[in-house]
């Protein structure tokens, strides 16, 4: 399937992108795509009109709108877990019927968004100052993420988020908190993980050291409701999910509650709206229109068709910062397998590494390596077109400005002349040459600009489900099932026959001896 690509990938290697520019006028219009809100700007890659016809054969033939349409009617395309995948369903406002295993979901969809709805406001007028959410990976990351890009609408009270099984993490956090009047959210699709668990039971524990009573004080999000109940928090204080909704697909129902007490249910609500314009997108659209189609399959080229195995994301939106951790859960945790749904090895590339910071940080740390590194890093540029910050419409001209100037000198580079005329007037003869060899800039890397008007809740809501969408088609096309997770299990069991080993109840035998080693530097050091 990826031969043509490939072959008209390796064509591209002696030619420049701004040289593509110059034999079309329209390229700039030819290659971008405005949807609901948004512009997607691909022009500044390699991308012509035969290698974007071969791009969308792929997809066509991967079945990518059969699939689509598989996933909305509630079909079980999580093979390997037998179950269907429905988040889409969590944000469809209008309640039309998502019927699973001839049930329609709806009603209890909704009714858990009104009872969301009713906590929060409860919450929001009362004299509750701090909200800790307990929860790792998709239960902290989706809501983590969109609880800083709305800042601006955050006039609940404050959010905090607590993963890490590091008791740095709580205890960091806790400091300064007052137990009587800070709440916490137990978010755990299966109520087990051992980081929430232990992370849950110190919380318990600090209010009973302050004399304070845990009654009302807990609030769980999650599919296990028994394990909820069993860990002593009464029903009415649990949100229940099911089992069709991905942990990191899973910010719009219950888990996103930290983000609806931030915000409020009404701009809560506003931020799914955004997702459920871009679900009706994603349906409607044709291939070639398709916005999370084509940044897919933007990102294949790269990725499957070129082999630069990395992808820098890279939002000129400092309240996006959390994005690239979100999206490292996203695309990694969807798209990091090695083999098809039917078990075969796969024979092209699994999705890339992705990563990234936020503009302009990014510049002054590890620009130097995009621009002038040996390996070509595919850049995701994102900015919104207006601040939230009217009176300071210089610090967005700037922004903005730097944005563009480095996808612009992403692919013009500078040529050895122009390097030497820069400074010709220092040196001259060989340390001439020498010096402006360093000031080289070799260009023509590629890179793309999603720019939106505004970081609403709405807009955000339409960003994420854009990323969604495009995993999804990612998967499809490598005919991978992108909503398991079993890369995650070996660690996690080793972990547990590890835990008596460096407390020293149990011999370190049978481990490795690099294992062992460390296990005795611990023990060595291990405080009691
Ligand atoms: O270990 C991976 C994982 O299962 C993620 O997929 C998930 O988002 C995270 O752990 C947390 O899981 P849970 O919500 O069940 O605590």
């Amino acid at each position: 399937m990826w031969n043509t690509v490939k072959s008209l990938a390796d064509a591209t290697q002696s030619r420049r992108i701004e040289d593509l520019f110059a034999k079309d006028a329209d390229r700039a219009s030819r290659y971008s795509l405005t949807a609901l809100d948004m512009l997607f700007d691909f022009s500044k890659t390699q991308i012509d009109d035969d290698i974007l016809a071969a791009l969308l054969e792929i997809a066509e033939k991967a079945d990518v709108p059969a699939r689509r349409d598989a996933m909305f009617a509630g079909e079980k395309i999580n093979e390997t877990e037998g179950r269907a995948v429905l988040h889409t369903a969590l944000r469809n406002l209008d309640g039309d019927a998502v019927m699973v295993d001839g049930q329609d979901v709806m009603p209890e969809v909704l009714d858990t968004l009104n009872r969301m709805s009713d906590l929060s406001d409860t919450i929001r007028s009362s004299d509750v100052t701090d909200v800790v959410n307990i929860g790792i990976g998709g239960s902290d990351l989706g809501p983590a993420m969109a609880v800083k890009a709305l800042a601006p609408y955050h006039d609940g009270p404050s959010c905090h988020f607590v993963s890490n099984v590091d008791g740095a993490d709580i205890a960091d956090t806790l400091r300064g908190l007052n137990p009587e009047t800070t709440v916490f959210i137990v978010a755990s699709k299966t109520f087990t993980t051992i980081e929430t668990m232990t992370n849950a039971r110190t919380a318990k524990a600090w209010l009973a050291d302050n004399g304070v009573s845990d009654e009302g004080r807990f609030i769980a999000l999650s599919s296990n409701v028994e394990k909820a109940g069993e860990f002593g928090i009464p029903a009415d204080r649990v949100f229940g999910f099911e089992d069709w909704v991905g942990g990191r697909y899973s910010m719009w129902g219950p888990i996103g509650l930290s983000l609806m007490i931030a915000i409020g249910p009404d701009a809560f609500r506003a931020f799914l709206r955004g997702g459920q314009a871009m679900d009706r997108h994603f349906c409607a659209a044709p291939l070639a229109e398709n916005m999370p189609v084509l940044l897919a399959l933007v990102g294949m080229f790269h990725n499957q068709g070129l082999g630069h195995a990395t992808r820098a994301v890279l939002p000129y939106d400092n309240r996006l910062m959390r994005l690239p951790a979100y999206l490292q859960q996203l695309e990694m945790e969807s798209n990091g397998k090695g083999v098809s749904m039917d078990g075969a090895d796969l024979d092209v590339n699994s999705g890339p590494v992705v990563w990234g910071e936020p503009g302009t940080n990014g510049q002054h740390a590890f620009y130097q390596l995009i621009h002038q590194g040996t390996r070509v890093i595919p850049c995701e540029f994102l900015v919104a077109a207006t601040g939230h910050e009217a009176d300071l419409q210089h610090h967005h001209d700037l922004l903005v400005a730097n944005c563009l100037a480095q996808s612009e000198a992403l692919m013009k580079g500078r040529s050895l002349d122009e390097a030497r005329d820069k400074v010709a007037d220092k040196f001259e003869g060989d340390e001439l040459e020498r010096q402006a060899r360093h000031r080289v800039f070799p260009g023509n890397r590629p890179s793309t600009t999603l720019i939106y008007p505004k970081l609403t809740p709405e807009m955000l809501g339409q960003i994420i489900a854009l990323y969604e969408h495009r995993v999804f088609v990612e998967g499809v096309i490598l005919g991978i099932n992108s909503f398991d997770q079993w890369g995650v299990e070996l660690g996690k069991e080793l972990a547990t026959s590890l835990g008596p080993i460096v407390t020293g109840e149990q011999p370190s035998d049978g481990k490795d001896a690099s294992t062992r080693g460390l296990v005795d530097y611990v023990l060595r050091y291990r405080g009691d």
